[in-house]
């Protein structure tokens, strides 16, 4: 057990022969712990070979083995999230083509990549940049090409810088936005869309009136004149011209008079004609007579009442005798009686255009009766 080393002798063996050989290593392992463990010497190289290794041992060779890959590996997956300053070391490693190189002209695309190139790695980064800038003395700006003849990309790189270094213009736009009403903008009053409206109707108008010729309005006018004359014309003449009635004649034959049986009485012709025909004997004499069916009262038509042997009114109940006198009822006068005469056949014609009135004493007239 005395000539075989323990731990703790090992450990301080390994941390002489580090101290020793690299001090190096000891600063660059404050930074990150993989340069720490990189700096590490292996176990294997300072442990003697006469006997196994402990377990600890082991571990310590193991993680100074994998110590340099995590080494190589970490600017791989430190680099996205490295400073800025990191960024612009590795910036110039993508150099961007000339157009010397190329052979041809850059396109617009090509002089932007170049550009934004240039301008990253000549520190546009913000982070690093803003202070550094604040103590760099101020260089008169370059007076650039337009855009469109821009060939050199550090002349488009210059154009971005100092696009970017010049105040935002969509913030001093949106400040100036409050005074852009309607009034500030001086703008011309809109038009009133009724007025104009009104306008163009009387515009359409006149120019239909305009589009009638004048001798269409002469024709138009005489037309109506004439036409006026004439339906006057017709009114006068109509005026100086009687109407004419179509009135059925007046005369009607009633036959024989030997067709008519004593003390009868005939409505055969009340209906159409107006009358009946009565045989009776009047004042001692058999006689035929043509009594008016209009009631001397207001002139509604009286009916015969056979079996009372007289004319009833259903009006106002006014009653007549078979000889047409009156004598009952609002009746002021007997019935009145139409002229009769005997035509060359023989027939009896009753002549409605004449009348005869008792109260006048015209029944006693030759022509009011045909005595049998
Ligand atoms: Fe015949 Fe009045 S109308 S009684």
């Amino acid at each position: 057990m005395a000539d075989r080393p323990n731990v703790k002798d090992i450990l301080a063996k390994a941390r002489a022969t580090q101290a020793a050989g690299s001090p190096e290593p000891a600063a660059a392992a404050a930074p990150s712990p993989a340069p720490k463990a990189a700096a590490a010497p292996a176990p294997s190289a300072a442990v003697p070979t006469g006997r196994p290794l402990t377990l600890k041992e082991k571990l310590a060779a193991a993680k100074a083995n994998a110590a340099p890959a995590a080494t190589a590996s970490a600017p791989v997956e430190t680099a996205p999230a490295a400073a800025p300053a990191a960024a612009a070391t590795a910036a110039p490693a993508v150099k961007a083509p000339t157009a010397a190189e190329l052979g041809r002209p850059l396109t617009l695309k090509e002089k932007l990549a170049a550009a934004k190139a240039i301008a990253g790695a000549t520190g546009s980064a913000p982070a690093a940049a803003a202070v550094p800038a604040a103590a760099k003395p101020v260089v008169a700006a370059r007076t650039l090409p337009p855009l469109s003849d821009m060939n050199d990309p550090k002349d488009l790189a210059e154009a971005l810088r100092q696009t970017a270094s010049k105040p935002a213009p969509a913030k001093a736009a949106t400040a100036a936005k409050p005074a852009t009403k309607k009034e500030d903008l001086n703008l011309p009053p809109r038009p009133n869309k009724n007025a104009a409206m009104a306008a163009l109707q009387g515009t359409r108008r006149r120019f239909m009136i305009g589009a009638i010729p004048a001798s269409a309005w002469l024709v138009l006018a005489w037309t109506t004149f004439s036409a006026a004359l004439v339906a006057f014309s017709a009114m006068l003449g109509r005026f100086f011209f009687p109407n004419v009635l179509a009135e059925p004649p007046s005369t009607i034959k009633v036959g024989p008079s030997s067709q008519f049986e004593p003390g009868e009485v005939n409505e055969r012709w009340k209906a159409e004609w107006g009358f009946w025909i009565v045989r009776s004997v009047f004042n001692g004499q058999d006689s035929i007579y043509a009594l008016s069916t209009v009631c001397t009262h207001l002139g509604c038509p009286p009916n015969w009442l056979a079996g009372e042997q007289k004319f009833k009114c259903p009006c106002h109940g006014s009653g007549f005798y078979v000889s047409g006198v009156n004598f009952e009822g609002p009746a002021p006068r007997p019935l009145e009686r139409f002229k009769l005469s005997v035509g060359d056949d023989g027939q009896i014609v009753v002549d409605k255009a004449q009348k005869y009135q008792e109260e006048l004493g015209q029944w006693n007239d030759p022509d009011s009766f045909i005595p049998v």
